[in-house]
């Protein structure tokens, strides 16, 4: 019983310390984000962020939007996990392997501050 305790104890220390770890290693450079934008995903998610980028037009599923409700409710991981993986299917391919974590980062950092994430309250 009592090893029972100390091993829920144990979890629940770690998984504190690892969110924590996590959540520090999160902060983006604002800066670094926006020349990183201007660079990469301009093109196509335009210069005020609304999916209108010079190359937007000519591609049958179009940019997202960051302004519309659908992409601010979404949440930095879900954010991420698109930048990392892409989306099959169309012109957003992957990043993982062409930035690096902390650019990721950064990006997100970017986008969060151009348009805050919409909470939604139950
Ligand atoms: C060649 C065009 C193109 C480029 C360059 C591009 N994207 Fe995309 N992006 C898209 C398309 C197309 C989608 C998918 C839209 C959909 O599914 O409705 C998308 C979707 C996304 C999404 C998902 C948003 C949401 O609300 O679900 C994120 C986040 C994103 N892009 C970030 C980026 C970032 C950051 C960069 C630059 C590193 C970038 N994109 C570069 C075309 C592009």
């Amino acid at each position: 019983m009592k090893t029972d305790r100390l091993i829920v104890l144990l979890c629940g220390l770690m998984i504190m310390a690892s969110s924590s770890v996590v959540a520090e290693a999160r902060p983006g450079n604002l800066k670094d984000g926006q020349r990183l934008y201007q660079q990469h995903c301009l093109r196509c998610h335009g210069a005020t962020l609304d999916g209108k980028g010079p190359d937007a037009a000519s591609l049958s599923v179009r940019p997202t939007d960051f302004h519309k409700y659908l992409s601010r409710v979404k949440g930095e991981l879900e954010l991420e996990v698109t930048i990392r993986r892409g989306k099959q299917l169309t012109a957003m391919h992957e990043w993982d392997t062409r930035l690096t974590d902390q650019q990721v980062y950064d990006l997100i950092a970017y986008i969060r501050s151009a348009i805050p994430h919409f909470e939604v309250k139950p």
